[in-house]
């Protein structure tokens, strides 16, 4: 099964959903991959992935590859590498994907990552982390995938903004991956006394949205998972964060 994680807002919690989410994947048990398609980078960071002194090849290699930019033909399975995490792996972000968009984009190649993952199938779960745009990078996940998952965070009240969002993927389903399911918004850095995420909820109910019934709240401890580069469920399995995050991997996997 593979999820993306999507919502073209920066900044909400993307990558830190994305990545303890592959992370409480591989500590039950699964072979996991975490496919990063964002140029900054967050989620190879965070998972604990030392390169090879810039030789191990990434995504961005990847895209070269199948674009016949790269001479040595590699099987797939070389673009992943082990990460701070036991049974996850990670496919990891370059800057160059930054240059290379336009390219990739004037050629049609948006359907290549989907014949990579598909490829890559000794991966149970595989998660896929995307930039804050409807880019080339988005599409090409939103067509690999199987499920999307819209992170939201309580900082304004955006219901608008998940509209839009969901009419880019919705047109984009239609044209090409009819089978991507819709698996759920997941409400971030929750506050029961805010009066955003009460609005937000209320809003997103009315419209029949599909919601997670798990919150993640809002801790400091996510941050220095961060800097620490070792995903907040490995690093800190008994927060209270880290459990909602397996809590949500459990709704997740019976939809
Ligand atoms: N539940 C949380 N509690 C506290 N801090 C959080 C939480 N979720 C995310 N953050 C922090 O918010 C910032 C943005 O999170 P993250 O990088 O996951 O968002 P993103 O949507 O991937 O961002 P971008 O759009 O830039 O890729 C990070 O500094 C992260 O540590
Ligand atoms: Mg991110």
């Amino acid at each position: 099964m593979k999820w993306v994680v999507f919502n073209q807002k920066g900044g909400v919690g993307k990558s830190t959903i994305c990545t303890n989410l592959a992370a409480v994947s591989a500590n039950l048990g699964y072979k996991t991959l975490l496919v990063d398609l964002d140029a900054q980078g967050n989620s190879t960071f965070y998972s604990g992935f030392v390169p090879d002194n810039e030789e191990s090849l990434t995504v961005a290699d990847m895209f070269k590859q199948v674009v016949g930019w790269f001479s040595t033909p590699n099987p797939p399975e070389a673009y992943t590498h082990p990460t701070a995490v036991e049974n996850m792996s990670v496919l990891p972000a370059s800057p160059a994907l930054n240059d290379m968009e336009r390219e990739l984009e004037s050629r049609y190649k948006m359907f290549k990552l989907r014949d990579t993952l598909k490829e890559l199938d000794t991966f149970e779960h595989i998660f896929i982390d995307t930039p804050p745009n409807f880019n080339f990078y988005t599409k090409a996940a939103l067509i690999a995938a199987d499920a999307f998952i819209v992170p939201v965070d309580c900082d304004d009240f955006s219901v608008q903004a998940v509209s839009r969002l969901l009419d880019n993927v919705m047109e984009l389903k239609s044209d090409h991956n009819p089978n991507l399911d819709f698996a759920g918004i997941v409400i971030n850095q929750f506050s029961t006394q805010a009066k955003y995420p009460k609005k937000l909820i209320e809003s997103l109910e009315a419209q029949n949205l599909p919601l997670f019934e798990t919150r993640i709240n809002s801790a400091i401890k996510v941050k220095e998972s961060h800097a620490e580069a070792l995903p907040l469920v490995v690093g800190y399995p008994k927060h209270k964060v880290s459990v909602q995050l397996n809590t949500l991997f459990e709704e997740l996997v019976s939809e």
